[in-house]
């Protein structure tokens, strides 16, 4: 059966949600699914706008076909290559083999690596601003490397201000009926999805976010629909999410809080951990949250880390380095490019503790602009009472540094 929505009179969504998936790019959890969205412009001439990853290419092919209703697809336009968008593009050019390609030099190579056959289609190889007519629509091109490949562009829709948005205002989460980001409670139900999938598939990618906000800073006034590939549709409020977009890839806190992550084996880290969550709360900072590097997957302490201020990092040695999970929490972080957090750390080791020295020297060596607390909690198998002093220590520290004290 068909699935699909208008997005304006003529402009229709044609993707597909997909809750089969687990791991999304075979690394990410989606439990709340995911969604590829391709668009279908009827204008003189008829427009896809990027297709679908292979397990919804079904899909795709009845809702195209329901809304063409006999007409021919005359341009098939490929925003993004990724094969969550692209890997239908051979089954589009088998059924409408008189479509002609739109796209740039870096997708069509791509495309080639890929093993589409493009080659015995008509293609157009767009460049950086080029235009092009449908009919009523005209539609600029506007080049956005590395958000997230290389060859990724936007185009824009100068006719009626829809933006096809490729990666960029993307989220995890399947739509499930909902299309536009004002159907759902976007800031309750579906931030946390957005930073998740922003920070860990584009996360390294923040200054050519910020080159793409600077190129759309230019037709603000304009833009009127966000159509990204992945999540819901914007026609309201687009400040809201297109700040968050600017926050998040300067690599900014969105709030003033305290992250603590913790890596325990019997539990005695974890104890140090939850003390000092509830000293923090008990002197009026409750923005605090908590989590197991072990039972919590790595892109979620990733979005996390992106939300907070401040991180507090608590230890075990373990074969005298970081605690493996640990270790590739903060190697994530590195690849990831977080930067400008201060951060706290608590190390335990029953003998030769080690942790604490080697998460700061990480910290401090391998990454950019983190600011690590003098005050450290250093303890031998378990925090004792006789710590409470620095334990209290500790807690100020991080406060005066959320209150700009120091
Ligand atoms: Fe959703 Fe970079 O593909």
């Amino acid at each position: 059966m068909y699935c699909v929505r208008n997005v304006t009179e003529d402009l229709y969504w044609v993707g597909a949600n997909d809750h089969r998936l687990a791991l999304f790019e075979n690394a990410y959890p989606i439990p709340r699914g995911v969604t590829y969205n391709s668009y279908l412009l009827l204008d003189e001439k008829t427009v896809l706008f990027d297709t679908v990853d292979w397990s919804a290419c079904r899909q795709l092919v009845e809702n195209a076909q329901h809304v063409l209703n006999g007409r021919p697809l005359d341009y098939l336009v490929i925003n993004h290559l990724e094969p969550d968008h692209a890997a239908s593009i051979d089954e589009i050019l088998l059924r409408w083999p008189e479509v002609t390609l739109i796209s740039n030099e870096k997708a069509f190579m791509l495309m080639r690596q890929f093993g589409f056959h493009v080659d015995s289609h008509k293609i157009i190889e767009v460049n950086e601003g080029d235009t092009f007519s449908f009919g009523k629509h005209t539609v600029t091109f506007v080049f956005a490397p590395m958000v997230h490949w290389p060859e990724v562009m936007v185009t824009f829709d100068t006719t009626n201000g829809v933006l096809f948005s490729a990666d960029a205002f993307g989220t995890f989460g399947a739509l499930d009926g909902k299309l536009f980001a004002d159907e759902v409670n976007f800031d309750r139900d579906w931030l946390d999805d957005a930073r998740r999938y922003l920070t860990n598939i584009v996360g390294k990618y923040g200054p050519h976010i910020q080159l793409l906000l600077k190129k759309a800073g230019g037709i603000l006034d304009q833009i009127k629909y966000i159509c990204p590939l992945h999540g819901p549709v914007w026609r309201e409020d687009l400040m809201y999410f297109i700040q968050k977009y600017d926050t998040w890839s300067r690599y900014a806190p969105e709030e003033q809080g305290v992250l603590i992550v913790y890596a325990s084996m019997y539990g005695n880290t974890e104890s140090a951990a939850q003390a000092l969550a509830a000293r923090l709360c008990d002197k009026g900072m409750t923005k605090v949250a908590l989590y197991d590097v072990s039972s919590t997957n790595v892109s979620q302490l990733i979005s996390e880390t992106f939300k907070y201020s401040h991180l507090v990092l608590a230890s075990v040695t373990y074969n005298l380095g970081i605690y493996p999970a640990m270790h590739n929490y903060l190697l994530d972080m590195k690849a990831l490019n977080v930067q400008k957090r201060t951060v706290a750390i608590v190390e335990n080791g029953s003998w030769a503790c080690k942790s604490g020295d080697l998460m700061q020297k990480f910290l401090t060596e391998e990454m950019k602009d983190m600011t690590v607390l003098n005050e450290r909690i250093s303890m031998a198998s378990s925090l004792g009472e006789d710590k409470e002093v620095e334990l209290d220590i500790l807690t100020d520290a991080i406060l005066d540094s959320l209150n700009g004290k120091k």
